[in-house]
């Protein structure tokens, strides 16, 4: 079962987490960060932007991984993945950007861009911590409903769902691009420990299927039930579906390592 931390707002999720990988980076300073893009995240950037300033804390070795990316858009689109992992994170926290990756979208061959971003992130040592959003279809990364739960990092096509999602990050809505390079979910898990931010009444069908909910390739989410450490953050309006509410309440409160995750 997954920890599953509830709070009045996203703000107060968003810091939550912020603390805790900004306590984790200063101790690990070749921490590898998995990053995710979105409205979902942008919160919890900005507070640990600031945690880590606030502690002066050196982040010229943490090296960071997006989960995604577009394929085909120009370089220079401001909505492309590496434009707003740059904007949202290398650039707040202070991030060497040698050390920041994101999967090649304007690669000549996508697929082979794909297997090398699975290798990239082995040669780092693998991800220390992963940061996930949840999709209102369930989906992580961009895996959309019906993706293995052991995928490797590949190409992947939108959902209609999706590309209508993210339609309001573009001036046409016919410019979301139709294709995406993903980690798959078998990479996602890989990871050492994730955290699932989930925000907003929208989110809350998606996230009682992923904390509750039978384990399926159909909600991609729900492959968090099979991992060893998750912490699961959401406000009263992403978790007004949850079943167990109360009892992920209590157990919080009564964590036998305070606050800590
Ligand atoms: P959002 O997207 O954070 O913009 O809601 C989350 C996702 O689609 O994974």
């Amino acid at each position: 079962m997954a920890e599953v931390v509830l709070t009045r707002t996203a703000d107060e999720a968003s810091a939550l987490a912020a603390a805790h990988v900004a306590r984790e980076i200063a101790a690990r300073p070749r921490l590898v960060l998995g990053v995710a893009t979105g409205s979902t995240p942008e919160g919890f950037y900005r507070h640990l932007a600031r945690c880590l300033a606030a502690e002066g804390t050196d982040t010229s070795g943490v090296r960071a991984f997006a989960l995604d990316e577009y394929v085909g858009l120009p370089a220079d689109h401001p909505e492309s993945y590496a434009a707003v992992i740059d904007r949202t994170v290398t650039m707040p926290l202070g991030l060497d950007p040698a050390h920041v990756h994101v999967p090649d979208g304007r690669a000549a061959d996508p697929f082979a861009a794909a297997v090398a971003y699975d290798r990239a992130i082995d040669a780092a040592g693998g991800v220390d911590i992963q940061i996930l959003g949840i999709g209102r279809n369930g989906h992580i990364g961009f895996n959309e409903p019906g993706s293995s739960l052991g995928s490797r990092t590949r190409v992947k096509t939108l959902a209609a769902s999706t590309r209508d999602a993210n339609a309001r990050f573009f001036t046409d809505p016919r410019d979301v691009p139709v294709h995406c390079i993903t980690q798959g979910i078998g990479t996602i898990r890989e990871a050492r420990h994730l955290i699932l931010l989930a925000f907003g009444a929208d989110k809350s069908t998606a996230l009682a299927g992923a904390v509750e909910g039978p384990v399926s390739a159909s909600l991609p989410g729900s492959a968090i039930q099979l991992h060893p450490h998750v912490t699961v953050l959401a406000d009263e309006d992403a978790a007004q579906k949850l079943t167990q509410a109360e009892a992920y309440r209590e157990a919080w409160a009564l964590k036998p390592a305070a606050q800590s995750f």
